[in-house]
């Protein structure tokens, strides 16, 4: 008797902790079933991968989609047809919306708008702050939390811990690895009246490499101290590299596609307000030590820190232009880009993007094809050549920075667990997102 599957891939190069090979991929019941020649067997649907890439799904663990509180930004169906457009297959979202995700009723609140609506997997982050430190323990192990964020310093919304008793006190309480954006509030206060008005060059003039050294510092220091993990989100500097290349037993960090791919002066010249974010895009030997730190394995995850506002917004003069810029559908492109340019390897971007999440967070389930794993997969084309466009753009701000940039390698098709979600540009299942689960909060899970 030949094997049926519900969903069979055949001929795709699939690209896996083995390597990357020519075989077919059978799925039952939403996770991988076989990898291998399965030509006698038969399926639902069989779909011809030949001459693409079949990826495990791409986990992006930052993105900011503003439900609830600034849905004219953004919300969680928009930002998520963003994600499956291109080639996300689950994502974990900020805290900063408003109110911010403190208690667990916002968590539960997040979780209710989620359910149907957003078209891939997700996980809320849990914002640490001053007067939720008690409740912490219990909030970063609920179902659909990826743990808790912290602002050490201060960004878009009100949430902050700037001071070095609170963030002891936070690491002190919570288990799980906690993630972090490593600015140092203080020294921000001290340099504000650096920013020149209308001229946003002056973002990485006032918020300097010192700013993010002096942060990831003192966070990794209490960390040792408290034998506590930590994840440093959007690393942007030279010195951060070196510095966490010396902690990795410690601390993971992240790298964004914004900060490995545009760099100062230049994205100032060109796009004004629209490359200012927190932290900033600065001058070529940061982003050069990036790609070393990649290259290195210093760099654990690929995040988009997907931040949308809208052009409106983002139009007004600087520094009352608010930090961050979209990115979530372009990572898949734009890193593929990076690939085609023997920038880095595709198993690289696979490690970064899947296998990287999956490690540093402790997701159940996804992160590899393998038996028994959900089936959520990025089938990319690599010779495709296609020009980004603020057109394309999915999410509800309708723009991206890389407006009119060519690249090589795009994603075609997003399955998430069995179910094709985004086939060539199509959304064809929509509102199959679940909870992502994981290892330390799932339900037989010690206390
Ligand atoms: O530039 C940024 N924008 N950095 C952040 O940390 C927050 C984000 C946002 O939510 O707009």
């Amino acid at each position: 008797m030949p094997e049926t599957y519900d969903l069979l891939l055949s001929g795709g190069t699939i690209v896996n902790h083995d390597g990357a090979g020519e075989r077919d991929l059978g799925i039952r019941d939403g996770k991988i079933a076989a990898i291998g020649d399965l030509a006698r067997a038969s399926a639902g649907e069989t779909i011809d991968c030949r001459g693409l890439h079949v990826l495990p799904g791409v986990i992006d663990t930052q993105v900011h989609f503003r439900e609830p509180g600034h849905v004219h930004k953004e919300d969680l169906e928009t930002g998520s047809r963003a994600a499956v457009q291109g080639g996300v297959t689950a994502v974990f979202e900020m805290p900063n919306t408003e109110p911010p995700t403190t208690d667990a009723s916002a968590l539960a609140d997040k979780l209710r708008r989620a359910r149907g609506r957003m078209h891939c997997d997700f996980a809320f982050f849990i914002g640490g702050t001053h007067q939720n430190i008690a409740e912490l323990p219990e909030l970063e192990r609920l179902p659909g939390s990826a743990g808790v964020k912290v602002f050490m310093g201060s960004s878009t919304g009100k949430l902050l811990v700037a001071d070095d008793a609170g963030l002891r006190a936070i690491l002190k309480a919570i288990r799980r690895r906690a993630s972090f954006h490593a600015e140092d509030e203080p020294r921000l206060e001290e340099r504000k009246s650096l920013r020149v008005v209308g001229d946003p060059h002056s973002h990485p003039v006032w918020r300097d490499e010192t700013v993010a050294l002096r942060a990831t510092t003192r966070l990794v220091t209490f960390a040792r101290e408290l034998g506590r993990r930590v994840h440093v989100l959007h690393v942007s500097t030279a010195e951060e590299i070196e510095f966490l290349a010396a902690h990795k037993d410690v601390a993971s960090m992240e790298a964004t596609p914004h900060h490995l791919t545009l760099e100062a002066p230049d994205c100032y010249d060109r796009l004004g307000t629209r490359a200012q974010m927190n932290p900033p895009l600065r001058e070529g030997r940061h982003r050069a030590a990036l790609w070393r730190g990649l290259k290195a394995g210093v760099v654990d995850i690929l995040g988009s820190d997907h931040a949308p506002h809208t052009l409106e917004e983002k139009a007004k003069p600087y520094p009352a232009s608010p930090s961050g810029m979209p990115g979530v559908q372009t990572l898949v492109p734009i890193m593929l880009d990076h690939v085609a340019a023997g920038r880095l390897t595709l198993a690289r971007f696979v490690d970064l993007s899947s296998a990287g999440p999956a490690r540093v967070f402790g997701i159940a389930g996804k992160g590899r094809i393998a038996a028994g794993y959900d089936a959520d997969l990025t089938v990319v084309d690599l010779k495709r050549k296609e020009t980004i466009r603020n057109g394309l753009i999915a999410s509800r701000c309708g723009w991206t920075p890389y407006d009119g940039v060519e690249v090589t390698g795009w994603p075609v098709g997003t399955f998430v667990r069995g179910a094709k979600v985004m086939w060539q540009g199509e959304l064809v299942a929509a509102g199959l997102g679940a909870p992502v689960r994981f290892l330390e909060s799932l339900p037989h899970a010690a206390s």
